[in-house]
């Protein structure tokens, strides 16, 4: 242990522990200190459609939560260092307060449905069976050479930080962004999904420092991140036209679709690679 307690001394300028201590400073909004009150009449006054889509992302969102603060635990166990394990401390606490956003959202403005009848094929997948899948096999790995366990979190990180936060959350705030402007409606919401992004821009930050050294330490990790994104991405198409569906406001599918790929691109700059010319 004491050697354990020693490399916190060694660890105060490495990327993690910075963001550790921004996460301690930024980190403390509460969802239910939001005012859903505005939310409440606006709710009365949408239209069918303009209910449906809401209700459909804030359930891909609250599905989404619930799923990463699940996992996020055996990260933290894969996670070889102190610094990377501080940091994902704050970040559980933060996935946890992401699912009670929504749940709380809903609470306040009376609505109360059955949230997995919109967790299509897709979404269960990328959401929450592959997930648990890649959270499985990093704790198969812990105990096996570090290579291997290198490679487990390699495809962890890329599936939950690269394409679930840094892929279909972000194009999910779009989609929710564009709704509330251009109507003019959910203040309470979109000061709480305001605060959401800036907890997430740490999280993908996190991920792809750490992408970024993994290949540093082994270039072959290059094709499995992009082996990762490439299985999403591949269903980008669908996941669009179905948050699309309906589409009250008149989103642009193309603009929309430009959007999630530039976040792509925004991950794989961060991380240091090439877009493969297949995509
Ligand atoms: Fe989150
Ligand atoms: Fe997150």
């Amino acid at each position: 242990m004491a050697g354990k307690l020693a490399t916190v001394l060694d660890v105060t300028e490495t990327k993690p522990f910075d963001l550790y201590q921004k996460a301690k400073q930024f980190g403390k909004w509460d969802p239910q200190k939001i005012d859903f009150s505005k939310d409440a009449q606006d709710w009365k006054r949408l239209d069918a459609d303009e209910k449906e889509q809401i209700r459909k992302i804030c359930s891909l969102f609250y599905h989404g939560e619930l799923s990463v603060h699940e996992n996020l635990a055996m990260y933290f166990i894969a996670m070889p260092r102190f610094d990377q394990k501080a940091f994902l401390t704050t970040q559980m606490h933060e996935e946890a307060k992401h699912a009670e956003l929504f749940a709380y959202f809903f609470q306040s403005i009376g609505e109360q449905f059955d949230t997995s009848t919109y967790m299509i094929p897709e979404f269960v997948s990328v959401l929450e069976a592959d997930l648990d899948r890649r959270s499985r096999a990093l704790l198969d790995a812990i105990n096996g050479p570090d290579e291997e366990r290198e490679a487990a979190l390699v495809d962890a990180v890329t599936h939950y930080m690269g394409v679930v936060e840094g892929l279909l959350a972000e194009s999910g705030y779009y989609a929710l962004e564009e709704m509330a402007k251009r109507r003019g409606i959910l203040p309470g919401l979109m000061e709480g999904i305001k605060q959401l992004r800036i907890d997430e821009g740490r999280h993908i930050t996190f991920g792809m420092d750490f992408l970024k050294e993994a290949i540093e330490r082994n270039p072959a990790c290059v094709e499995r991140i992009n082996a990762v994104f490439d299985q999403y991405l591949a269903n980008i198409h669908i996941t669009i036209s179905y948050v699309l569906d309906p589409n009250p406001v008149g989103i642009d599918s193309d603009k929309f679709l430009e959007y999630s790929l530039q976040q792509y691109r925004n991950r794989l700059e961060a991380i240091g690679i090439a877009e493969p010319a297949a995509n």
